[in-house]
This record gives C-alpha cells, structure tokens and sequence, in this order.
C-alpha cells in the first residue's frame, strides 16, 4: 500500500541488516534502536541484542569506549559526555557518601573545582596533597579513604606523577587508584600497566586532536567499569553517536600526531631555556622513550607585558584548551585554574606569568619565529 506523504518523510532510510562492509563505522545517529517483535526485545534482556536506547548504549560509543581500552591495554572503557563526566562516573562507582578520597592538589582546575565543591554535596570529603610526597600521602589517609587520583603529568606544571609509588601506597592500604591520563596519552603512558586501576581520559584533547569534540573515557578492569557505565547512564552523562565518532576518528592519528607535537614540543623547550626573557621552562623528563609530551608551560620574566605577548602571538591563538593540531596558548590563572582559591594559585605558583603551550604539528622554525616575535615586542 503507497503510505501517505507524512508518513513517507519518517518512513525511508537503508535496510540497516543489508547495508555492511561499510570500511568506516557508520554514524549510528539515533537515539533508540528498534525491534521487530517482542522475541527480539526480550533478546535485548538476555544479552543476544546489545542496543535498546542510546543513553545506555550505542555502537559509536562503544567503540570509543573500546579504542581507548584496547589503547590503554584495559580489560573495558566506558565513553561519557566529557573528561569531567568520566571522572565523575569513576570517583561515585568508588565513593559513597561518608566516604573520602584523597587527590593531587595540582590537577586540571575543573577537576579541583568538581572535586572539591561538588563531591561535599554529596557527603564525600576530599583531601588535596602534594602528590610528590609519599609521606604526605599516606598522612592523609584515614579509615574512611577509598581512591587516590592524579595526573600522570600534571597541569598547568608538568610534574610526572610516580604511578608505581601510588600504587604501592594504595595496595597497602587497600585503595582504588585512578589516573587522568590526558596530558600523556597511552602513546607515552599505560597507566593500566604499572597496576592503575582505573584511567580517565579527556577525549576532548589529544585523543579527539582537532578541537571539535567534546567527550570523556574511563578505562578499567570489566567489573570496575561496569559499576563507571551505571553512573554514566543513570546520572544521563552519554556522549552523542557523533562525538563519539569524531573522537574515533581522532584517535587513529594519535600516534603520528604525538610524535611529531612530542618532537616540536621538546624543541620549543629548549628553545625558551637559552632565552633571557624566560625564567622557567617546565618540561617534563623520563615519561617514554617515544617522547616527553606536547605541552611546555613557562614563566616569563616580571618585565615581559603579559598583554603585549598575548596579543602579538599573531597565528597562535589563545585558546583555553589543548591538544590541537595547532599550536595554541592558554593562561591558567585566568582559565583553567581560575577556579582555585588564591592561596592554592600562589602555592601551586600560578601566576600572572605563567603561560602553558600546546605545541602542534607545524613546522618547528615557524613555531619558534612566532613566539619569538611575541617576546621581542613584549619586552618592557
Ligand atoms: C587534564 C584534564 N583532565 C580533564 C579535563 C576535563 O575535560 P573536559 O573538558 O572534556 O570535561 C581537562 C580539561 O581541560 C584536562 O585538562
């Protein structure tokens, strides 16, 4: 029977049991899958039929979830709709209310600011320590302490967090580890492999890569990301089909991306240590062999016009993120730290000098030219 105009613009689109091979995954852009008879429905309950309603699952998501897992050799990875929604998933699947935990005082000041005002609403306290002191750790610990969390390399500082000593503390005294891996990738660091229970991930930066993605992973062993997957689809915190995607997408030029922006990034490096309007250059050492990673954070002289830098970087632009194609600058205390009281900025050493690069893949000399132009004209 010929079905009538309305019913014609809803009704059309490929047989989807007909349609493979397909050499990419297609967008599964749909917010819930259908079902030819209660028998398949059913099928859905007992396993046989992975996908009811997007929220709760969806193959473009999966395979995020999938990708970094197999990247980060983890048993399974959950994707969620942002790095912060991935670490929130992660910390309630380990914490309940009464419950403590203890973190970096130099993590991602999103993450400071979660950690901090959020979690207390929910009854779970947070303690923030230098992370470079095992004593200090172990201090903070009580009878109610259920998770370490850190960075394997910190932000805005750089600092290569020693993943082996967490884990050694936290085996002791019986405590989940986890650790945002962002700034390091699985190219450089497998936090799963030094005994890190779980990894988190903004896919937002490097695994995405081209800035046009919003999207989180937590990675882990089956049965700690089955309890993160509850919290991503009960709490509503999916990544879109799309997202999810774009971020696969990303993620299969990782590699060459990290070793050309590792090699950049180690050479602007050296470049801002031999230049006098430079007082400290923050680059990590020993991450991997493959390379020390793609962000060089340095401190400019008192008598540099922060202004005058910033907007004489010509085609670096500020940007508040990181892990572009491009090579890009931020300014944490005006952004990503912002958030943390004054007194944490000083401690930290956030100040107004402090400028974080994410290097690119563009040519190094043209790089190296642009910023310095910027601290030529910025001289006071
Ligand atoms: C290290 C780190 N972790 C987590 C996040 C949060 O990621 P998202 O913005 O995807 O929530 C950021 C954001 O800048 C970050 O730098």
């Amino acid at each position: 029977m010929a079905q009538s105009f309305e019913t014609s613009t809803v009704h059309f689109g490929l047989d989807q049991e007909t349609v493979n091979r397909s050499k990419t995954t297609p967008i599964y852009q749909t917010s819930v899958f259908s079902f030819k008879n209660l028998e398949e429905l059913e099928a859905h309950y007992t396993g046989e039929r992975a996908y009811l309603y997007t929220r709760m699952g969806n193959p473009n998501t999966d395979e995020l979830g999938q990708a970094v897992a197999q990247l980060e050799n983890a048993q399974a990875g959950v994707a969620s709709s942002s790095g912060i929604s991935a670490i929130m998933a992660g910390v309630l699947a380990v914490c309940k209310t009464g419950d403590h935990l203890i973190a970096s005082e130099d993590v991602y000041g999103g993450t400071y600011h979660f950690l901090q005002n959020q979690l207390l609403d929910m009854g779970i306290t947070v303690s923030f320590v230098d992370f470079s002191s095992p004593v200090e750790m172990e201090k903070a610990i009580t009878e109610k302490t259920k998770l370490l969390f850190s960075e394997s390399i910190t932000n805005p500082f750089l600092r290569v967090e020693d993943l082996r000593a967490m884990v050694k503390l936290a085996q002791k005294h019986n405590l989940v580890t986890m650790i945002d891996n962002t700034f390091a990738t699985p190219y450089l660091v497998q936090p799963i492999e030094l005994g890190i229970d779980l990894v988190a991930h903004s896919a937002t930066k490097y695994n995405g890569g081209h800035s046009d993605v919003t999207a989180g992973v937590m990675v882990g062993s089956s049965s700690l990301i089955e309890k993160v997957r509850q919290k991503v689809v009960s709490w509503g915190a999916n990544v879109s089909p799309f997202e999810a995607w774009l971020a696969c997408r990303g993620i299969k030029t990782l590699a060459l991306r990290m070793e050309k922006q590792c090699d950049n990034a180690a050479k602007l490096a050296d470049y801002f240590r031999q230049h006098p309007a430079v007082e400290k250059v923050f680059f990590p050492k020993g991450v991997s062999e493959k390379g020390n990673g793609a962000m060089v954070t340095i401190e400019l002289q008192p008598d540099v016009d922060m202004n005058r830098f910033f907007s004489s970087l010509t085609w670096i632009k500020i940007v508040p993120s990181l892990a572009g194609v491009e090579t890009t600058v931020s300014y944490p205390i005006a952004t990503s730290h912002r958030s943390l009281p004054e007194e944490q900025q000083k401690k930290l050493g956030i100040t107004e000098h402090v400028v974080r690069i994410s290097v690119g893949i563009e040519k190094f000399d043209d790089i190296k030219l642009a910023f310095e132009n910027a601290l030529e004209f910025a001289k006071k």
